[in-house]
């Protein structure tokens, strides 16, 4: 009998993982093992940013066997640190490359999401959050998107204290440095505010096709596949909501928990979906295929309409269509995931 995780099961007090002897920010799953060797450039651009990349993960500063620092030694002003943007549609292997700059550098280093670095600062405040990352010498940042003046003001904050301690930085996002931000709050206004920030990155821009079409694209499930796929499903516990279920679930918590909710989980069943109708219900979920993405669990969906769907029409023009779309790239490779 599939071992079923009820919403009721979920601890009602979830706390959040940062604190000092939790600080230990590392690869999501699914990038765990993720190398340079391992990465196959589709395209001119991908291996140009896979040798810069690997170039500059080499280069960022490390101890050395006396443990004192090659290139910043404490006693003398620390060079300013420099940065990496890596700028590219959904699957060209962004997020693939900066987990395999983390795991080929020998730095003091920290991988986290640009909205575990919102959280810690928010959390921890702006002078916990710069200790905590104080001895890191490379940050990996992954999806930086400054949607929102305040944390526009708080991450440029801490990135210039960290590039001034000689923190070498490498990040990634869909949206190009001069459009972040756009549709959002006041262009003008934001390109001062992060000048100074973005003058220390150079942008790597990567093209080619997403990389996730190469597997077989996933779909919604008929009612009947989707019960005799839970029955055999191996990947336990399982979590089994209905869709409503899950949207009024997620507005309870804060997104940054719902990697919490997730983590006991081995997959996901969600029966019954229909096209979402709010934009904080469409953003919740966002979020939350993010982290089940990035956990690598299982999903399964079931429903009657072409996944395509799941969206409003009206959000492809929105300032949020681009996570929507990054969305249904994770959606498609998750549901295509060991399909039978
Ligand atoms: N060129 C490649 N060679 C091998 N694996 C790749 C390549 N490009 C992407 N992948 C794999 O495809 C999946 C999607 O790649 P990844 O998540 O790095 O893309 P991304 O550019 O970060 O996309 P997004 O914009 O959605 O964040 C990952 O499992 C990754 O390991
Ligand atoms: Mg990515």
């Amino acid at each position: 009998m599939t071992q079923l995780l009820a919403p009721s099961n979920f601890p009602s007090n979830l706390t959040l993982s940062v604190g000092p002897p939790q600080l230990h920010f590392t690869p999501p799953p699914r990038f765990s093992t993720t190398s340079f060797e391992n990465y196959a450039p589709q395209h001119p651009s991908q291996s140009a940013a896979r040798d810069a990349v690997r170039e500059f993960a080499i280069a960022a500063p490390r101890p050395s066997a006396t443990g004192s620092w090659l290139r910043w030694r404490p006693r003398h002003r620390p060079q300013p640190g420099s940065g990496l943007y890596l700028d590219g549609g959904f699957g060209v292997g962004k997020t693939h490359l900066l987990a395999a700059a983390y795991h080929e550098s020998s730095s003091v280093k920290s991988y986290l999401s640009f909205q575990e670095l919102v959280y810690s600062i928010g959390v921890l405040g702006m002078a916990g959050a710069q200790e905590a990352f104080r001895d890191s010498r490379l940050l990996c940042l992954d999806e930086f998107e400054l949607d929102d003046p305040g944390n526009t003001l708080m991450v440029k904050t801490f990135l210039a204290a960290a590039f001034a301690r000689g923190t070498a930085v490498i990040t990634t996002s869909n949206t190009p440095p001069e459009a972040q931000g756009q549709g959002r709050f006041n262009a003008e206004e934001f390109r001062r505010e992060i000048q100074s920030i973005a003058e220390r990155f150079t942008v790597l821009r990567l093209a080619g096709p997403d990389y996730r079409h190469r597997l077989q694209a996933g779909a919604l499930l008929s009612q009947q596949e989707f019960a005799a796929l839970l029955a055999r499903e191996t990947r336990l516990p399982v979590i089994r909501l209905e869709w409503l279920e899950l949207l009024a679930l997620l507005s309870r918590y804060h997104p940054i928990r719902y990697g919490e909710l997730l983590r006991p989980a081995g997959s996901v069943y969600l029966a019954n979906l229909t096209p979402l109708k709010d934009q904080n219900s469409a953003l919740r979920f966002v979020h939350f295929v993010d982290k089940l993405y990035d956990l690598k669990l299982g999903l399964r969906i079931s429903g009657d309409l072409p996944i395509s769907e799941l969206f409003d029409a009206s959000y492809r023009h929105s300032a949020y269509a681009a996570k929507h779309f990054r969305c249904l790239s994770r959606l498609l490779e998750l549901l295509g995931e060991g399909r039978q």
